[in-house]
């Protein structure tokens, strides 16, 4: 990625939060955007996916929102919030991987509809970003997780777009039109599972600045988010 240029540094305590659906391209560009603050950086949804992983280690019943929830309160989760270290830790073992794996991404929908799995991993996400000065991503993040954010965006993309993008995370090389075709399908299951359920649906905050980055670059939607912030950021330190 390029360098930025230096502006007026923001006040101490901002969070910015980054919500949008998958594939939209979200963790990547929150990544970048707490590189070029030195901010942390904390991806929402890994930890909903290394609760996932560890339900499936455990065998546990995922229509047993009890069971689920008792997990959530126990399991010890460790996210590294160094965005040029991304890693996972689950009752100390690496998950990084795992956790992007396909069980994974097909269970995730089922447990992070559970409210009390919810109650958890918010009350974990809000105490990781108290200190503040932090990206925070993840479907909720400007709803629910970070209200109060300095700056908060959602990033969108056409279904095409968000498939493409997915689609060469997973295949790498690989990509052809079929594993396109496929990607989209199973976004689109997914985003109508997430959008449709009463915990939590994806949600635009009213405040947020929408970016479709359909055919932005990366670095782009980086830059118009980076700005987006420093208004933001001015804009509270006037008031
Ligand atoms: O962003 P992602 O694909 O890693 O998210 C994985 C799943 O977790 C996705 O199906 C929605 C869910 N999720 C959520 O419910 N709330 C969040 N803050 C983040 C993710």
């Amino acid at each position: 990625m390029q360098q930025r240029a230096a502006s007026a540094p923001l006040r101490a305590g901002t969070v910015v939060a980054i919500d949008g659906p998958s594939g939209s391209g979200k963790s990547t560009v929150a990544r970048e955007v707490a590189r070029s603050l030195g901010f942390r950086y904390l991806d929402t949804g890994a930890m909903y996916r290394a609760l996932t992983w560890l339900a499936l280690r455990r065998g546990l019943d995922l229509t047993d929102a009890g069971a689920l929830t008792a997990l959530a309160e126990s399991a010890e989760l460790e996210l590294s919030t160094d965005p040029d270290r991304p890693g996972v830790r689950v009752d100390g073992t690496d998950v990084t991987t795992e956790i992007r794996s396909e069980p994974v991404t097909a269970a995730v929908s089922t447990t992070s509809a559970v409210p009390g799995v919810r109650a958890e991993m918010v009350r974990r996400q809000r105490e990781a970003i108290r200190p503040g000065d932090g990206v925070v991503e993840g479907r909720d993040s400007g709803t629910t997780v970070a209200p109060d954010a300095t700056g908060k965006v959602f990033l969108t993309a056409d279904p095409a777009a968000r498939a493409a993008r997915r689609g060469r995370e997973l295949a790498g090389p690989a990509l052809d039109d079929a594993v396109v075709a496929a990607t989209q399908e199973a976004l689109l299951r997914r985003d109508t599972a997430d959008a449709g359920r009463a915990a939590s649906p994806l949600t635009q905050a009213p405040d947020a600045l929408v970016v479709d980055a359909t055919d932005l670059t990366a670095d782009a939607v980086v830059e118009q988010v980076l700005a987006a912030v420093r208004a933001a950021g001015a804009q509270r330190g006037n008031a």
